[in-house]
């Protein structure tokens, strides 16, 4: 199902050329101001069409509030917004149900589905369906700010090309908000026009390029979370696996931490202003599934878009029969940029669950 959490349960409903997407966020306590004006913003930095990193699709992403909020204010029932499809291409999409993309869902959600799936602009699987989950994203984490919790990602590197990563164990609150403000989030934004030409160079061939995409997580008390399934590694790496194009996870030094002797991924504990810290962050901020209270620390690793105008092998379904496929329409040739915000999003859902 569409859906995600205990607490506070997330659903994402929409087709990507239907009549609409949205969601519907349910378990959010009364009471809390919400400015729209800054879900508004944190759409905008997921939206396309905003330069040559993303597809020239112009999509509004307009988000209708039908309910759960009065006067800007949160009422208790459940909060459900409904953003339009308006600038959609379907005929693009015409061939892709008898040639399944590489890369993409066509193949398995074709057969999973008995082609009733909805193939056009990547129908329930599309990257657009992220819109909702910045929406819902956008609402939780100005709760979370209130409680001092604050959420910041950044583009740690596109193909070849990496920005530096955030210090593990002091992030200041001046960095993470000019990174959640950010169309093109850098640490280091003297690496952004490599990181741009890496990008245009892909696109001239008529291919893709991936990236990772570094995310921190200040102001979490001691104690969120909890051990074996119900982690906060585990929470958000759900949360964060249901964007589409992610195919990793790691927390702190993760995969890293395999090569390292235990006396060197160890993190000594000490008291700094009457508050127990840790010297280093290999753990990420996490210890048996329980945040310790220093900043939470992950990347995500985000593959190439799969839509390519580059010729690539394929099949026919239809005559069973070797073929070849080059992709039409608009696409993004790096999602790694509008996916900044989206992880934001989903680090605060998954948090926002276990903090209730
Ligand atoms: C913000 C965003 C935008 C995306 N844009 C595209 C796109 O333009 N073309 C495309 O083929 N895939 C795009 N994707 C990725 C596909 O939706 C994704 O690869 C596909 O659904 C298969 O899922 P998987 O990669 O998780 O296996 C986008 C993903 C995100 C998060």
């Amino acid at each position: 199902m569409s859906s995600f959490g205990e607490n506070t349960r997330l659903t994402i409903f929409g087709e990507s050329h239907g009549e609409g997407i949205g969601a519907v966020l349910d378990g959010v306590p009364a009471g809390c101001r919400i400015d729209m004006d800054r879900v508004y913003a944190q759409m905008a930095r997921r939206a396309p069409g905003k330069d040559k990193t993303a597809t020239p699709r112009l999509e509004k992403d307009v988000p209708r509030v039908l309910s759960g909020m009065l006067d800007g204010v949160t009422t208790g029932a459940p909060i459900a917004c409904l953003i339009e499809n308006t600038n959609t291409r379907s005929g693009d999409y015409a061939n892709l149900l008898e040639k399944p993309r590489p890369g993409h869902s066509d193949y398995t959600a074709f057969v999973k589905y008995g082609g009733n799936n909805d193939i056009r602009g990547g129908g329930h699987f599309s990257g657009r369906l992220t819109a909702p989950l910045v929406f819902a994203g956008a609402v939780l984490r100005q709760i979370l700010e209130t409680e001092g919790i604050k959420i910041a990602a950044h583009i740690e590197s596109i193909g070849g090309v990496s920005d530096e990563r955030f210090n593990p164990v002091c992030i200041g609150d001046e960095l993470m908000e000019r990174l959640s403000g950010s169309a093109f989030s850098l640490i280091n934004t003297s690496v952004e026009e490599k990181m741009r030409a890496e990008v245009e160079s892909a696109r001239a061939d008529g291919d893709s390029v991936g990236g990772v995409i570094e995310c921190a997580v200040t102001g979490l008390p001691v104690g969120i979370g909890g051990p074996l399934f119900d982690g906060l590694e585990g929470q958000i790496a759900k949360a964060v696996f249901g964007i589409p194009a992610v195919k990793g996870v790691e927390f702190g030094a993760g995969f890293g931490s395999a090569k390292l002797r235990g006396s060197q991924n160890n993190d000594p504990f000490a008291v700094k202003d009457e508050t127990v810290v840790t010297e280093t962050n290999n753990c990420g901020g996490i210890l048996g599934g329980i945040s310790n209270g220093m900043p939470l620390v992950f990347r995500a690793a985000i593959k190439p878009t799969p839509s390519i105008a580059k010729e690539q092998k394929t099949v026919n379904l239809t005559s069973a029969t070797d073929d070849l496929l080059a992709v039409r329409g608009r696409h993004d040739p790096c999602i790694v940029p509008r996916a900044v915000s989206v992880v934001e999003a989903a680090a605060a859902i998954a948090i926002f669950d276990l903090w209730c």
